[in-house]
């Protein structure tokens, strides 16, 4: 089944002082969707932004909210990122202690469910967790800061979640996070990713409008 190509700015990268015009100019530029990294200092070293910023966001735009929890124990937040406007929450395999019991939380909001893997993490470990999400990511850098180079292997890893995908019959999106570029970008769609996320190819270009329409191959 070929999928939409879905492009997913990542806030992290754009200038939190002008956040509200920011969101807006990206989706008007024809990005679905918007990648919110929440980040707690523990399971990554660094600390980003919580439930309250994304709250104060949501009136800003349009698109479909992406909240990445790269948090310890997931299971806490879910209710409070789902009350905030998320519209999927994917949360760390690596993080969870009882992965299909967040999974099923997630969805009894109506919120979709995604699952992400960091780098080293294999991708038969999603096997079991197939009938329960929306999404898979897979991070293509080590999970923690914007702006790092992309991790070539990961293509091979998009290819086995894809095919893992197809074969199991479950209509599941297939996002890339990490050292996306216009140059590399080409790779990763054909490696089987839908939704596309870049943080600072978007907001670190000049126009960041036309970024967008360079990843999504206009
Ligand atoms: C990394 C985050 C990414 C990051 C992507 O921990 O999950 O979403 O913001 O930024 P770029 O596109 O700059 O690699
Ligand atoms: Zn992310």
């Amino acid at each position: 089944m070929k999928k939409k190509i879905l492009i997913a700015p990542s806030v992290l990268a754009c200038d939190f002082g002008h956040v509200a015009d920011e969101i807006a100019k990206v989706h008007d530029a024809g990005a679905a969707y918007l990648h919110l990294d929440v980040m707690d200092g523990m399971f990554v070293p660094n600390i980003s932004f919580g439930p309250d910023f994304i709250r104060a966001i949501r009136p800003y735009s349009g698109a479909v909210f992406d909240t990445h929890l790269m948090i310890l124990d997931p299971m806490r937040y879910i209710d409070v990122f789902a009350d905030a406007g998320s519209d999927i929450i994917t949360v760390h395999l690596e993080a969870c202690g009882d992965v299909a019991g967040v999974l099923s939380h997630i969805r009894s909001r109506n919120v979709k469910a995604g699952l992400v893997i960091k780098p080293k993490t294999p991708v038969s470990e999603l096997a079991p967790y197939l009938p329960l999400i929306d999404m898979i990511l897979i991070m293509s850098v080590e999970p923690g800061f914007g702006g790092q180079s992309f991790i070539h292997s990961s293509l091979d890893k998009l290819r086995e979640a894809r095919k893992m995908i197809e074969e199991s019959g479950y209509d599941i999106d297939l996002e890339v996070d990490g050292g996306i570029k216009p140059s590399n970008v080409k790779d990763v769609i054909e490696a089987g990713a839908n939704v596309i996320v870049a943080g600072s190819a978007i907001f670190r270009a000049e126009d960041p409008a036309a970024a967008v329409k360079t990843l999504s191959g206009e």
